[in-house]
């Protein structure tokens, strides 16, 4: 018997906009926790995005230790080192600050610390049984949606894949979408992450799990960063652009959230897991060859994605409004320097491994469209020769 209601998956608490990290510590208090432990990268030390974070808490008398090893795609090795600072250091609660990577581990070691075991055997939907360490989701990039998701990808360097964890028990207690985080961050990742954005909201809208609540958020977050990626990438100390590819990006982490996502991740995966190519760069190029692929099974879907990139699809046919939105990401995508394939360390000779792991993704169940092994391949070939 299918069930006829949806669950809503979404953080228990979300502040979005300029200067709302200092409100931070009221939702310390809130916690009654005792001591954080800040997962990051040498990156964010560095540049002072980090510092922005540490200087709230200071100023607030809240004590906190700093984990800043994560390495972009990481792995089950990181999650180890982190989960060993967190138990010397006796943290009480996480505080992620960054893309995609170090939420990502944030939220492992969150896990972890409550439910034990290895970070491997909760690869797949819900495997465990009690919420994670409080986490504190302070986003750096406008893209991954990860502060707002209930998904985290490890990669498991031995087999070189990423193992996806969708888990409701990793949602954060807080996120948070500063655009005063974001000023700094260079044209190539705003616009990598950007684009990771547009793929979630894409891939959230035509994928078969999509409903009322998750289209009207993806829709929203396509039109929003197909407003404002392109003037972010150029400006970037756009406050307002900035502060459209927040709510864009947000909104589309949790429609995917809540519905799922499709063939682009689950290739995309792959690249990540194998070239360890950056996962938005692999979604920009991946993504307007499996819109065609699928296309042919909702091409009325993606006359509505037309619609929202803002073409004029009054004179078209469906078949003219989804090839136009097609060619749309395609152009977008040059236009944002993303590199091409055969620039990214791609060998033809793993097509074959690549494809028979993107089939066994957690991803592709979702996609409206089931690929055979022959498709997938062709899907990475048309994408290596720019086809
Ligand atoms: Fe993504």
């Amino acid at each position: 018997m299918s069930n006829n209601y949806r669950e809503l998956f979404q953080p228990a608490h979300t502040l979005i906009g300029m200067g709302c990290i200092n409100e931070i510590p009221r939702y310390i208090d809130a916690l009654n926790a005792n001591k954080a432990l800040i997962v990051s990268d040498t990156g964010l030390v560095k540049v002072g995005t980090v510092k922005k974070v540490t200087d709230v808490l200071d100023n607030a008398g809240k004590p906190y230790e700093i984990f800043d090893e994560v390495v972009p795609n990481p792995t089950t090795a990181v999650v180890k080192a982190a989960s060993e600072t967190l138990q010397k250091g006796k943290c009480d609660y996480v505080i992620g600050i960054g893309g995609g990577s170090p939420l990502d581990v944030a939220k492992a070691v969150g896990i972890l610390a409550v439910n034990g075991g290895e970070i491997r055997s909760y690869e797949g939907v819900n495997k465990t049984n009690k919420p994670g360490l409080p986490l504190i989701a302070i986003n750096t990039t406008a893209g991954t949606g990860s502060e707002v998701t209930r998904d985290y990808v490890i990669t498991d360097e031995e087999k070189k894949i990423k193992m996806l964890m969708v888990d409701s028990n990793c949602l954060a207690y807080l996120a948070i979408d500063d655009p005063q985080l974001m000023l700094d961050m260079p044209p190539h990742l705003t616009a990598a992450t950007g684009m990771d954005a547009i793929t979630h909201a894409i891939e959230a809208y035509v994928c078969k799990s999509s409903f009322p609540y998750s289209d009207g958020l993806a829709l929203e977050a396509v039109r929003l960063a197909s407003k404002s990626l392109k003037r972010a990438v150029q400006e970037g100390n756009n406050v307002d652009a900035r502060t459209d590819m927040c709510w864009a990006e947000y909104m589309a982490g949790l429609a995917f959230s809540n519905s799922g996502l499709g063939l682009v991740h689950a290739m995309a995966h792959q690249l990540g897991g194998f070239y360890n190519m950056p996962h938005g760069v692999a979604n920009a190029i991946l993504l307007p060859y499996v819109m065609e692929f699928n296309s042919l099974v909702c091409k009325e879907r993606f006359v509505q994605i037309a619609k929202v990139l803002g073409i004029k699809t009054h004179n078209m046919t469906a078949d003219q409004s989804s090839n136009a939105a097609i060619e749309y990401i395609k152009e977008l995508s040059y236009e944002l320097n993303i590199p091409p394939l055969s620039s990214l360390g791609f060998n033809p000779c793993d097509v074959i491994t690549l494809s028979l792991n993107a089939l066994d993704d957690t991803c592709l169940s979702d996609n409206p469209r089931t690929p055979s092994l022959v498709d997938v391949q062709n899907i990475y070939m048309n994408a290596f020769e720019g086809k």
